[in-house]
């Protein structure tokens, strides 16, 4: 039994929680960069929050609300041009996925003078700036997770870079800033955070410690499967969605991810799906693909989701992502060997060929 195990982010979990231990921010310096969306922060009142926290502690703080979604590299690098201009002592990143991915970003670029392609090289001469970290979405984990993914347009595709230095130092988890939420994107991003679960525990990186949080969150989004599927999403379930959220970020810190992330990035760039909406797609496929390597892991999750069969895993996935696409015969050639380039191709349970990537793109998709 081997494992390394690190969680660098402290994390406070519930109503009110960023107000009750604001005094966690007071070290972090006299200037705070809040990066967030145009609108997330400000809807889900995380921003109202934050800036009344900072505003208590004497902290001064500028806003930077001008980040994407699926933010690129020029976009990072103006607000890491601004950030360091305005010589700021640490980052507060609030909203989904993007903001907080981007947040991370921006604490590297701050403090180092580096051409914003050089994240990717994962070393830095000067330590990223702390990061706080508020998610208003119950999907990406990155609240607790080393990870930034950002869109590279000379490469055409997402792509990942971090290091144990970009963890948030902490991360406030308040379920009423996903209240706000439209109901397609409570749905995306929890499939996206059941993907992190899922590929995670079937990754050849698992290890007997992720496998905990991993059947955690599993089991976690198995008892919010129907609320989801009938939209009955109260409180208490938005509760349990960023639970597992988090959970699912705790799983890929230490596993990575799979191809379904790596087939799951080309359908975001080149056809605009969102994310977590992209993996749903693949992810019965993914599990069919696999399934005989990983027979009791994928027993057991359908045991966790209280679902038959893996045809029955997808079709509800079908459901909740609700989008019918067709590709053409080129797009799934030019998919599938994008995602043969994705680093996790060497943690997918079995073999995987790119012509065994095109072969999962037909049965998803229809193609024209
Ligand atoms: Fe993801």
């Amino acid at each position: 039994m081997q494992f390394k195990f690190r969680i660098a982010t402290k994390v406070f979990f519930g109503e009110g929680c960023l107000n009750k231990n604001k005094s966690e921010i007071a070290g972090f310096g006299k200037k705070c960069m809040i990066v967030t969306g145009r609108s997330s922060g400000k809807k889900s009142g995380a921003l109202d929050d934050m800036t009344k926290a900072l505003e208590e502690l004497s902290i001064d703080y500028i806003i930077y609300d001008k980040i994407e979604n699926n933010p690129s590299l020029e976009n990072v690098a103006d607000a890491g041009k601004i950030a360091r201009e305005e010589k700021v002592d640490f980052i507060a990143g609030i909203g989904g996925g993007s903001p907080l991915d981007a947040s991370k970003a921006v604490a590297v670029l701050a403090v180092n003078d580096i051409q914003p392609v050089e994240l990717f090289n994962n070393a830095f001469d000067n330590r990223p700036l702390p990061i706080i970290a508020i998610p208003t979405t119950a999907g990406t984990g990155s609240e607790v997770t080393p990870y930034s993914i950002l869109t590279r347009n000379d490469i055409k595709n997402k792509m990942s870079f971090g290091n144990d230095d970009i963890f948030p130092a902490v991360a406030f988890l308040d379920a009423r800033y996903t209240e706000s939420l439209p109901y397609s994107v409570t749905v995306d991003t929890a499939i996206d955070a059941l993907s992190h679960a899922v590929e995670g525990y079937t990754n050849k990186r698992s290890t007997i410690m992720s496998d905990i949080f991993a059947v955690e969150a599993i089991s976690v989004f198995g008892e919010c499967l129907d609320n989801l599927l009938t939209n009955k999403i109260d409180y208490r379930i938005r509760e349990k969605l960023l639970y597992m959220a988090m959970l699912g970020g705790m799983v890929i810190s230490h596993t990575g991810t799979t191809i379904v992330h790596g087939l799951g990035y080309p359908l975001t760039y080149y056809k605009g799906i969102p994310h977590g909406r992209a993996n749903g797609m693949l992810m019965a496929e993914y599990l069919k693909f696999n399934y005989e390597a990983i027979k009791d892991k994928a027993d057991n999750i359908l045991r966790l989701l209280r679902v038959g069969s893996l045809d029955e895993f997808g079709k509800i996935m079908k459901k909740l992502v609700n989008t019918e696409l067709s590709l053409s015969e080129d797009e799934i050639t030019l998919f599938a060997s994008t995602g043969a380039k994705h680093r996790s191709v060497a943690q997918n349970p079995r073999d995987i060929a790119v012509s065994d990537m095109v072969s999962i793109l037909k049965n998803v998709f229809k193609v024209w």
